[in-house]
């Protein structure tokens, strides 16, 4: 049997996710793992990355809060019973909602950092010593850890105060990761995007980022890529 690629998306969606789901899966993946919340959605994730490549990528989803650390391990686990360890991480999800400066409820921000950072930190935790394993034994390899960002930890704009709050958490800690796993092998990168997304807008159609995150992914050293600043 050819070794089989699993990639795991975290936070499966219509926009930047199912673009760069379905060019990595046509790219280079047997098996794909979907993460999110709402079951009905992840459906229609499922059937559009079908329609891209194909049935012969087998996909299974997975809804689930993952900010709610016990359920999203039981996912992880489900999924890797299934498919076993990813070669990919793609992390995508986050909440994009306004947040007033001092009228925003503490807890909001906590919910924030889990969604960001806390379980993004618990499935690198996780797969990190495999994608070491992996970078070791197979040059042919790519194991990777890719996270979506924005203009936001360096730019934060304060009616978004809680999401820049916890991006900029989420840049650092990637940063360190970069540092500590890039020269073990691990292809660690951070998609910045710099702006709202529109399938209209040339530099920041879903369709771009995709490319430019597949560009980055094929040849790509530096630890971030820009698109549509
Ligand atoms: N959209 C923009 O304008 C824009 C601009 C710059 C950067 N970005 C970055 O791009 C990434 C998202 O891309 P996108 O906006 O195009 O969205 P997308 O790929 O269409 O979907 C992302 C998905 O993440 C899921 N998600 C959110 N919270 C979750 C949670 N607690 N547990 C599990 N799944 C969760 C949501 O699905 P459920 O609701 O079903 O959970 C959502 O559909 C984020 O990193 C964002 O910061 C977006």
């Amino acid at each position: 049997m050819a070794f089989q690629k699993t990639l795991l998306v975290i936070g499966a969606g219509p926009g930047i996710g199912r673009s760069v789901t379905g060019l990595f899966a046509s790219k280079r993946y047997n098996n794909v793992v979907l993460i999110a919340r709402r079951a009905e959605q992840l459906k229609l994730e499922e059937a559009a990355l079908t329609e891209a490549v194909g049935s012969h990528v087998k996909v299974k989803s997975y809804a689930v809060d993952i900010a709610n650390l016990d359920a999203f391990t039981k996912a992880l686990d489900d999924a890797e019973t299934a498919f076993g360890r990813p070669e990919c991480v793609f992390y995508n999800a986050a909440r994009v909602l306004p947040s007033e400066l001092l009228t925003h409820d503490v807890k909001e921000i906590e919910y924030d950092f889990k969604i960001t950072v806390s379980a993004l930190y618990a499935v690198v935790q996780r797969e990190m010593p495999n994608l070491v394993r992996i970078a070791k034994a197979d040059s042919s390899a790519k194991p990777a850890v890719i996270v979506t960002s924005s203009a936001l930890p360096q730019q934060p704009i304060p009616q978004l105060f809680a999401l820049s709050l916890v991006k900029a958490a989420q840049r650092n800690l990637m940063e360190s990761l970069s540092m500590t796993y890039g020269p073990q092998g691990v292809h660690i990168g951070l998609i910045n995007v710099g702006g709202p997304v529109s399938p209209t807008d040339t530099e920041r159609s879903p369709s771009n980022i995709a490319a430019k995150t597949w560009e980055w992914f094929s040849d790509g050293e530096s630890f971030e890529v820009l698109i549509g600043y």
